[in-house]
């Protein structure tokens, strides 16, 4: 594990816009600098990477951030595989920019991770020896064309839906990587959507191709949003910390609210012979997903984990030597007032923190 240490102590610098509650010159001590993180929590302000924070908040953030960004990197598979299928150039096109979406995706989150102090290589070598886990619904097949329609339509959408209300996380890098990132997956869904439409609104094969692929795909998109609140280790302490701000089931009921009138748009039924609208509650009742099936598709008995992660490895390994030419490139170049990486007090988080909650969110 590459985890540096601080030389100095960490200072409280102002950036959240929260100005400094001590003067300068001042070593101020850990409960003023705990208060004042407490203070620019609970003013609905922004926690910079120079401020104090507290370990546990770090490591929260930590284990979060890679999470999503191990998601956006291993998510490029289902959807590749269909690349040099696509049914026509147009598809192909867009399907090709998705998945590029996707990449990038993963750029700002290891990016943002890294402004915490841990390595992206170290955050990746947690993926590839399973320590830190990544989305359970990409450990399904996309098994026809109209897979790719309903996963992006379907889990896509239920990603925005997660991940909007971190467009105003606590933390400020991950906030401000969050706002790109859901303008991206906006246009995701909506080509999920079109692809879907196209195909419901062509031969009767493809309608029910379209069908079969909404069977397959809702019930993992439902289980995007992890366990119910009650069994979710880490919600209650991230929601009071303000990194995320809604519950799994309340995003869950928001998706589910979101998509049925969607699907009817586009004449296709969710698998779910219970779900109807609800007039008291104001929402649809519908059946929650097989919790006990989410664990084991996150423990890594999915239907594809051992394919998703063997292909992850050999990619990276394959791509030994861009990352070889990038470093060598970036030595050369290198100014003299170009420090070594910014020092770390807080290493990934665990196997066991990883798998504990489902939702990036
Ligand atoms: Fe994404
Ligand atoms: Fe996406």
């Amino acid at each position: 594990m590459r985890t540096a240490h601080r030389t100095t102590p960490p200072t409280v610098t102002g950036t959240g816009a929260a100005g400094t509650p001590h003067g300068h010159g001042t070593a101020p001590d850990e409960a003023g600098l705990r208060a004042h993180f407490e203070k620019v929590i609970a003013d609905d302000r922004k926690i910079e990477p120079r401020d104090w924070m507290p370990d546990a908040y770090r490591r929260t953030l930590v284990r979060q951030i890679a999470q999503h960004a191990h998601s956006e990197i291993v998510g490029m598979q289902p959807e590749a595989n269909w690349l040099t299928r696509a049914p026509s150039l147009a598809r192909k096109t867009i399907l090709l920019a998705k998945v590029q979406d996707e990449a990038g995706h993963g750029l700002y989150l290891y990016a943002a991770a890294e402004t915490l102090g841990v390595h992206r290589a170290d955050l990746l070598d947690a993926l590839h020896e399973g320590r830190q886990r990544y989305l359970s619904f990409i450990n399904y097949p996309t098994l026809t064309w109209a897979d790719t329609g309903a996963l992006a339509w379907l889990t896509d959408g239920a990603a925005i839906v997660n991940q909007v209300p971190l467009c105003r996380s606590s933390y400020g890098p991950y906030a401000r990587a969050m706002v790109r990132v859901c303008k991206e997956e906006s246009f995701h869904h909506r080509q999920g959507f079109d692809s879907l439409w196209a195909l419901t609104h062509g031969t009767p094969a493809q309608r029910q191709m379209a069908q079969e692929a909404v069977d397959r795909w809702w019930y993992p998109a439902l289980a995007m949003f992890g366990p119910p609140h009650h069994a979710s280790v880490h919600s209650e302490q991230s929601m009071a910390w303000r990194i995320k701000r809604f519950t799994n089931d309340e995003l869950r009921q928001r998706f589910v609210d979101i998509c049925v009138p969607q699907a009817e748009l586009l004449g296709l039924t969710p698998p779910d012979a219970d779900l109807r609208w609800n007039d008291d509650r104001g929402h649809y009742d519908f059946t929650p997903p097989d919790f006990d099936e989410l664990t084991r598709v996150i423990k890594g008995d999915g239907p594809c984990n051992r394919q998703r992660l063997a292909h992850r490895r050999r990619a990276h390994d394959e791509g030994a030597w861009v990352r070889e030419a990038a470093a060598a490139h970036a030595a050369k170049h290198r100014t003299p007032h170009h420090g070594p990486h910014p020092a770390a007090t807080t290493a990934p988080a665990t196997a066991d923190e990883a798998t504990a909650d489902e939702a990036a969110a």
